[in-house]
């Protein structure tokens, strides 16, 4: 079957993934070792048997303990350039990657730590095995605004090394509405604008993530398909959807990848792209999310084009570049 080598080899772009989510259990126990961090798993093997999610926020609990062994902006340069380096296996041609500064920074550790250590690797790859690579800011929107707004003072020495900003972490209960005036502010600072919504959460959260927030994509924004209205909204202004599907099946938003709705996002004109979110907890890389949804569902070739098309246009690139690839 000619397919799956296609949906291997195609070049594309990656734009929803947190590098904290690509963290592997290997290396989360070498960088506790490295770094005198004690876990409250045994070995590799018990850390992984509690990869067995229900919903978001049991996943999210994990994904927070795990954060906790980077302590060093060479951790944080080791975690992404074993990222890059899986990407690159991928065929990825571009990728923009979500951290959570605030993950870190409440243990203590330097915003510069953070940021420093992510970009020399983001540069590195890009000098050595040719993928282009950029940082997107994401705001943990289970904490307050104004700490976000912190969050986003603390990072502006460094404002050339990302850019965007993002909001991850519990949706449900933290709509968009609440982040309105830090969006704002970063708006008026010309940084791209993203944000999570309708993963766990509803329709109207993804009204507030455009109308109030002004964001440019939908991370995940499978929900949509229960508003007809804000569907055609997102055909007509072709608003792209960061699509996750492992992740949505490992944490419950879907009962099957067969049951995936992605192909009839595809199908009624929405702007979808395909996209691992945290990679190392949902059990593959982008190309496995192609491989898994495509042999579920059933989609061809034409969707796979459309699919890696889709995701070099949602790109943060110059338009040159983006000529460059399609
Ligand atoms: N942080 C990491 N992965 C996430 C997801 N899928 N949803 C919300 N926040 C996240
Ligand atoms: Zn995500």
């Amino acid at each position: 079957e000619h397919l799956p080598a296609l949906l291997r080899a195609m070049p594309k772009a990656e734009l929803h993934m947190h590098i904290e989510g690509s963290l592997e259990p290997e290396l989360i126990f070498a960088l506790a070792e490295r770094n005198g961090v004690q876990l409250p798993y045994a070995d590799v093997e018990a850390l992984r048997a509690a990869y067995a999610f229900t919903d978001l926020q049991s996943f999210l609990d994990i994904y927070y303990a795990g954060a906790s062994v980077l302590l060093h902006e060479q951790d944080f340069y080791d975690m992404a350039r074993a990222y890059l380096n899986r990407a690159v296996a991928d065929n990825v041609v571009h990728t923009e990657i979500f951290f959570d500064p605030q993950t870190h920074t409440a243990r203590g550790v330097g915003m510069e730590t953070v940021i420093n250590g992510l970009y020399r690797a983001c540069r590195d790859a890009e000098i050595e095995q040719g993928i282009s690579a950029s940082l997107i800011l994401s705001f943990l929107r289970h904490l307050s605004e104004e700490e976000a707004l912190q969050t986003l003072e603390d990072a502006l020495p460094l404002r050339d090394r990302f850019i965007g900003v993002g909001l991850d972490s519990s949706e449900v209960g933290n709509p968009p509405e609440k982040f309105a005036r830090v969006f704002g502010r970063c708006r008026e600072l010309g940084l791209h604008l993203v944000a999570h919504a309708g993963e766990e959460g509803p329709p109207a959260y993804i009204w507030g993530a455009l109308d109030v927030l002004h964001v440019e994509r939908i991370d995940h924004g499978v929900q949509a398909e229960k508003d007809p209205v804000l569907m055609q909204r997102l055909v007509d202004e072709q608003i792209p959807l960061t699509v996750c599907p492992l992740s949505n099946l490992k944490l419950c938003v879907v009962d099957s990848l067969a049951a995936h709705n992605l192909p009839q996002l595809l199908k009624a004109g929405l702007k979808v792209t395909v996209n691992s979110d945290d990679p190392a907890y949902f059990g593959g890389y982008v190309n496995e999310n192609y491989l898994q949804l495509f042999e579920a569902t059933g989609m061809g070739a034409q969707e796979a084009y459309q699919l890696a098309r889709n995701s070099l246009e949602a790109s943060f690139v110059a338009a040159a570049q983006k000529e460059q690839w399609i």
